[in-house]
C-alpha cells in the first residue's frame, strides 16, 4: 500500500482502526454502473464523498493510493455454511476463521444459513446462530433461516423474523426426514412471504428421486465419490426447479434458487423470467470452473467435489456464464461449506451417501470470477461487481447500504488489483480447511486492500481487523 510522503505505512493501520477519515486517491472506480477514475473519501463507517480524479479538497486525512488498481463495493457472498451441522460432523469453518477468510478474498457481508430443527422455534434458530457468530466474525453477517418444520405458529413466526431482519427463508426439496419440506408446506410458506415481505431461497433438487438412485446404486455395490453425482441427475434439479417456478407462480411471488448447477434448470428460469415472472437464481464458482470429470480423480479425491447439486458434465459451465451474461442468473454466490478431507469427507469411505455434501470457496469466489469472467472476456467489470455484490446486495435488502460506492453508503471497499496473479493452495488460503478445489490454479485478479465499514482490515495481505468486530445485518424485506 503506498502512502503519502511524510506518513508513516503504520498511520493507516493504526487509523484503520480508530480512522475518522480516510482517503482512496486515484483508483478506478468500478460500481455496477459507474467506471471513472476518482477519489474515495471514507469518514466515520461510511462514504463521506466522491471526486473526480485530483478534485478533492485538501483534506486532513491518511490517503491509500489507489492508482493502477480497481476500486469496487466490497462482495457480499449470500449463501454461507459456518459452524453448520451436517452428516454427523460440522462444517470447518466458524465465524471467525470463516469471515477472516472471506475478507482475505475481497468478501464484506455474508449471508450464513441458520437452521430450524424440528419442533423448534425460528426465533430460537436465530439466537443460536447469532450466539455463533457474536464475538467472532470479522465482517459484518446476517441470516437466512432454513425451515424444516412448518406448523401453524412457525409459518405466524416468519413475520416476526423478517421485522427483526431475517428477511429470508431456505426451503429443501431434497433430504427426506432431515431438511426436506413437503410441496403443501412449500407452498404455505411462499404465500407467507407475499404476505410479510419475506423472500424463499430454494434447493431445488427432487429428493425422493434421489433417495431410490442412492439405494439402488448402494444395493449394486456402488461406493465411490463419483456415485454421488450419478445418483443426482440433472433432470431431478430441472423438474424440481420447475415445481418450485409453478408454486412460487401459484402464490404470486419472487422465489431465488440456490446453488443452481444444470444447463436444463436454468432453462426453467430462463423460461419463466422471459413469462415476466420475479424467479432468481444464484450460481456458484464451482458450477463455473469444475466438472464432473473432477469426481473421476483416483482413489477417494473425488470426495472433495461431493456437494448437492453436483458438479455437472462439461458444457454446462458454457451455458451458466450465458446466464450470468444475460442477467438469467443474477448473483454468484459460493455456498462456502467446508469439510476437512481427513475425519470429515472420510466418514463416507466406502459409502459415497455419507461423505458430508459441501466444499470450501468463500475465499476464492471473486478471483475466480474476475479471472474467468472479465479476464476471459465473458463479463464486463460492471457486471462483475453486480454479479458479486450490488444484485445480491438489492435481492437480500441491504441495498443502498451495501452494493456500491456512493456518499451515505457504508465503507465496505475491496482495492482490488486486476492484473495480479496468484496461485490457489490449501497452504495460502485462510480457509480453515485441508485443500481447495481449485489447487494449484493460476488465477489473474486479487483482492489488495479490504476496508469494511471504513476500518482496513486487510493490508497487504495480512488480517488487520478484529475477530468480533463484524455487526449483524438487520435487512430490509421487500416492498
Ligand atoms: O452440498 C451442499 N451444498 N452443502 C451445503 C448445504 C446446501 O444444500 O446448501
Ligand atoms: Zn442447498
Ligand atoms: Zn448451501
Amino acid at each position: 500500500m503506498a502512502v503519502l510522503p511524510g506518513q508513516k505505512a503504520g498511520d493507516l493501520r493504526s487509523a484503520g482502526r480508530a480512522v475518522r477519515r480516510l482517503l482512496i486517491r486515484g483508483g478506478r472506480i468500478v460500481t455496477a454502473v459507474d467506471d471513472y477514475i476518482g477519489d474515495v473519501l471514507v469518514e466515520g463507517s461510511t462514504i463521506a464523498a466522491i471526486f473526480a480524479h485530483g478534485q478533492a479538497p485538501s483534506i486532513d486525512a491518511p490517503v491509500l493510493d489507489a492508482t493502477g488498481k480497481l476500486v469496487i463495493p466490497g462482495g457480499i457472498d449470500a449463501h454461507t455454511h459456518l459452524d453448520m451441522p451436517f452428516g454427523g460432523t460440522t462444517s470447518a469453518d466458524d465465524f471467525e476463521s470463516g469471515t477472516i477468510a472471506a475478507a482475505h478474498g475481497g468478501t464484506t457481508s455474508i449471508v450464513d444459513f441458520a437452521i430450524q430443527y424440528k419442533g423448534q422455534a425460528l426465533r430460537e434458530a436465530r439466537d443460536a446462530w447469532m450466539k455463533k457468530a457474536e464475538g467472532k466474525a470479522a465482517i459484518d453477517y446476517g441470516f437466512h433461516m432454513i425451515i424444516t418444520d412448518l406448523p401453524d405458529a412457525v409459518e405466524k413466526e416468519m413475520d416476526v423474523l423478517v421485522q427483526e431482519g431475517v428477511t429470508s427463508f431456505k426451503l429443501f426439496m431434497a433430504y427426506r426426514g432431515v431438511l426436506m419440506l413437503d410441496d403443501g408446506s412449500i407452498l404455505r410458506a411462499l404465500l407467507r412471504t407475499g404476505e410479510n415481505g419475506g423472500t424463499i431461497c430454494m434447493h431445488a433438487e427432487n429428493g425422493d428421486v434421489i433417495d431410490v438412485l442412492v439405494r439402488r446404486a448402494l444395493a449394486e455395490g456402488h461406493t465411490a465419490p463419483k456415485w454421488h453425482a450419478l445418483t443426482r441427475p440433472p433432470r431431478a434439479e430441472a423438474e424440481a426447479t420447475y415445481r418450485a417456478i409453478c408454486l412460487a407462480e401459484m402464490a404470486n411471488v419472487p422465489l431465488y434458487v440456490v446453488h443452481l448447477s444444470a444447463a436444463e434448470a436454468l432453462e426453467r428460469i430462463a423460461e419463466a423470467r422471459d413469462r415476466g415472472l420475479p424467479m432468481h437464481a444464484e450460481t456458484c464458482p464451482q458450477y463455473l470452473f469444475l466438472s464432473y470429470d473432477n469426481y473421476e480423480e483416483p482413489g477417494f479425491e473425488g470426495a472433495k467435489y461431493v456437494m448437492s447439486p453436483p458438479l455437472r458434465a462439461k458444457g454446462n459451465e458454457e451455458a451458466l456464464w450465458r446466464g450470468l451474461r444475460m442477467n438469467d442468473l443474477q448473483a454468484v454466490s459460493t455456498d462456502h461449506c467446508p469439510f476437512c478431507m481427513k475425519e470429515q469427507k472420510e466418514l463416507g469411505k466406502g459409502d459415497f451417501s455419507k461423505i458430508p455434501n459441501g466444499a470450501p470457496g468463500i475465499e476464492t469466489r471473486m478471483s475466480l470470477l474476475w479471472d474467468g469472467g472479465v479476464v476471459k472476456g465473458r463479463i464486463s467489470p460492471n457486471r462483475f461487481v453486480e454479479l458479486t455484490s450490488t444484485s445480491p446486495a438489492k435481492i437480500f435488502g441491504l441495498f443502498p447500504k451495501k452494493g456500491t460506492i456512493a456518499p451515505g453508503s457504508d465503507a465496505d471497499l475491496v482495492v482490488f488489483d486486476p492484473n495480479r496473479k496468484i496461485r490457489l493452495s490449501a497452504k495460502t488460503l485462510h480457509q480453515r480447511v485441508d485443500y481447495t478445489p481449485y489447487e494449484g490454479r493460476v488465477v489473474q485478479g486479487a483482492a489488495d486492500t479490504i476496508i469494511s465499514r471504513g476500518e482496513v482490515i486487510i493490508e497487504n495481505g495480512t488480517f488487520v481487523g478484529r475477530a468480533g468486530r463484524g455487526s449483524f445485518l438487520k435487512r430490509k424485506a421487500r416492498t
